[in-house]
């Protein structure tokens, strides 16, 4: 039996990949903080979908928590053939106005627990015909912007491992695919982000659910780089060709709305709080 591992599986988009996964008769190991998010999204796919669905509530940005989350997949047997690194988080504001340590913090969980799980079980998904690793990057990793200084590196960062990786392991059956979102409605960050972008926020934001299934079907194909949606597919192609002097002039003055808007991205929003359209 096999299992796909999804990290941040208990809310936003990790959450909606699993739900995705499920529906496509994927036995899940879930993991995510510690907390009651976790152990209720496990009971709701057990109660939808005939899988397997089991969960390990861990801080991913203690070091050690690679190699636990590894030993307790082999001390189970649960046999990983996709291993989704989705866990992350970011916050916005002029760079010297956030806490030194939240940037670590950012690290930690963006970049250094992404790589010890791909460390971890890639030798793993080298045993088997055809395995996945999806990494969860953002559509900012190609268009580096001002006032989220560091999250746009993070992500930066996933982006060019991730290519890297895909051709290192191009004569196994390991597929490496990276996941570029837009906004995503799935935090109060976003939630403020909607609020401070007016209509311009409106019109590239998707829900978690749309950007799952997108994000799943073109990881089963092997995708390289999957950006869901028309429009920022279009933004991220056309910002491409544009000179980068241009481009970053264009991006800080789109996004100084941030500039004094230290937001810290976090889970936990209220599904009340949602607005729909
Ligand atoms: N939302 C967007 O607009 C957007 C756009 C592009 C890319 N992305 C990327 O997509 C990924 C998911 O984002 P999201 O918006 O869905 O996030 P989210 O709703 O805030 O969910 C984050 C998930 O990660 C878990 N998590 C947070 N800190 C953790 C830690 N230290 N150890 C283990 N798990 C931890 C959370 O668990 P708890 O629920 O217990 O806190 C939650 O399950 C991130 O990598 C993000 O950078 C997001």
């Amino acid at each position: 039996m096999t299992y796909t591992l999804i990290t941040g599986a208990s809310s936003g988009i990790g959450r909606a990949m699993a739900f995705e996964c499920a529906s496509r008769g994927m036995n899940l190991c879930l993991v995510a903080l510690d907390d009651l998010a976790l152990y209720e999204t496990a009971q709701e796919i057990r109660r939808q979908y005939s899988v397997e669905v089991h969960c390990l509530g861990i801080d991913l940005t203690v070091e050690s928590a690679p190699v636990e989350v590894y030993l307790w997949c082999r001390e189970n047997d649960f046999d990983v053939d996709v291993l989704i690194n989705n866990a992350g988080f970011g916050n916005s504001g002029l760079f010297e106005h956030n806490p030194l340590q939240e940037y670590y913090q950012m690290l930690e969980l963006n970049n250094h627990a992404l790589i010890g799980l791909t460390y971890q079980f890639l030798p793993d998904l080298k045993n088997h015909t055809s395995a996945h690793i999806l990494n969860v990057s953002s559509m900012e990793a190609t268009l580096p912007l001002p006032y989220k200084a560091v999250y746009t590196g993070t992500k930066n960062f996933i982006y060019a491992f991730s290519l890297a990786l895909r051709e290192e392991a191009r004569n196994t059956g390991v597929a490496v695919s990276v996941l570029c979102p837009g906004p995503v409605l799935t935090n109060p960050e976003g939630l403020q982000r909607l609020r401070s972008q007016g209509k311009s926020g409106k019109i590239l934001m998707m829900m978690p659910e749309e950007v799952a299934k997108i994000a799943i079907k073109s990881m089963l194909k092997k995708r390289r780089v999957i950006i869901p949606g028309v429009l920022p597919y279009l933004i991220v192609k056309l910002l491409k060709v544009m000179p980068t002097s241009l481009k970053m002039r264009l991006l800080e003055r789109i996004f100084r709305v941030y500039r004094n808007l230290p937001i810290t991205q976090s889970s936990g929003l209220k599904k009340s709080e949602i607005p729909h359209n």
